[in-house]
């Protein structure tokens, strides 16, 4: 009798949550959609479907199965997820309509803009990989400043897995473009992620700043992309997992940089290659899997003089191309 009793509260509470659940459109995590309340979402995530993209391709038999829900509700369940991720086709109009919304962040370094054919572009991640101290971290900043340089609403979210975002040098940075350095760092949001699962986490979150907050965020940093799953997956054995996750979250970011038309600029550590005899003997970390999500890729080191080199060396339409720069207070100058 008393077990009785328990479930029916439980199926008033799924009720009530039922009501307060969003439009398709603000549909952000599995609890948002309807027919899961808190009970249906828990048995989901246990099963690791902790994610729209885990639901949409689920089939209503598994979900059925793993919940105990009826199978029209499972359908249900299913098809918000599918309408939440938009996961049909574009028209090649649609496409270059969203092409000409793209805008390029000026790096403040004429070789560099020139090199980028105008600057870091919104809609795609760009990933800076380079030995300690080659620059990337500048260049985050950098990026977080420049991107209000033409647009005072702008914000930029900062991941900083490494503890190195200083709010000072965004004030310099600032102050070096003639900008008022208060208001530059009130647009910049940062949040230290812990290990890798908050780092996902936490990019998952910039959505609420968008739909909840309604901020424009123009620019995503995350400093550093792999640092945290490097250290987490020590040894052979666990490379596979490692990733597997890794795949999970540029397949985030891509999404957030497509959807939203936002800069997402990563960094990426080196490591020495063992079987190289010839060229460069370092290499970037997250081997394919970051490779191939990266729109484009830069390779940061230091050169002559305390100067900076960056080579492009993966670009949709630009040619492979080199340039030299100093990084300097406030900002970055040519040699
Ligand atoms: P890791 O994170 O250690 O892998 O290095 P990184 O590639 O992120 O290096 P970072 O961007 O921190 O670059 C460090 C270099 O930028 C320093 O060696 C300095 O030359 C330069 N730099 C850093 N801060 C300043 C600053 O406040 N003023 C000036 N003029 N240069 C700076
Ligand atoms: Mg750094």
């Amino acid at each position: 009798m008393a077990k009785r009793q328990k479930i029916n509260e439980e199926d008033l509470q799924e009720m009530y949550e039922e009501q307060d659940k969003p439009a398709s459109e603000t549909i952000i995590s599995i609890t948002d959609l309807p027919g899961v309340g808190a009970a249906t979402a828990e048995k989901l995530e246990l099963s690791g479907y902790d994610n729209l993209m885990a639901i949409a391709v689920a089939t209503p038999g598994e979900i059925v199965d793993l919940t105990g829900v009826t199978e029209v509700t499972s359908r249900k369940i299913i098809q918000a997820a599918r309408q939440a991720l938009d996961m049909g086709f574009e028209s090649g109009e649609e496409v270059l309509k969203k092409r000409e919304k793209i805008i390029k962040i000026t790096t403040g370094s004429k070789n560099f803009d020139a090199m980028m054919e105008g600057g870091f572009e919104t809609g795609a991640i760009t990933e800076c990989f380079g030995e300690f101290g080659s620059g990337k971290t500048q260049i985050g900043h950098l990026l977080a400043v420049n991107c209000q340089l033409e647009d005072d609403t702008a914000v930029a979210v900062y991941i900083d897995t490494e503890n190195t975002f200083r709010p000072e040098r965004i004030k310099q940075l600032a102050d070096g473009r003639g900008l008022d350095n208060d208001k530059v760092l009130r647009n910049v949001r940062v949040a230290r992620a812990y290990n890798s699962d908050h780092q996902m986490l936490l990019v998952e979150k910039v959505e609420d700043l968008i739909k909840k907050d309604k901020l424009n965020v123009k620019v995503v940093v995350i400093d550093s992309l792999t640092a945290h799953f490097r250290a987490e997956f020590i040894g052979r054995g666990t490379l596979a997992e490692r990733q597997q996750k890794l795949n999970k979250h540029m397949h985030a970011l891509l999404k957030i940089a497509d959807r939203y038309n936002i800069c997402v600029y990563v960094t990426n550590q080196v490591m020495a290659k063992p079987d190289s005899f010839f060229g460069d003997p370092t290499q970037a970390i997250g081997g394919h899997i970051v490779a191939h999500a990266s729109t484009f890729r830069i390779y940061l080191r230091k050169g002559k003089k305390g100067s900076r080199v960056a080579k492009l060396i993966d670009a949709p339409n630009l040619a492979d191309a080199e340039c030299n720069f100093y990084v300097e207070m406030g900002g970055l100058k040519d040699v």
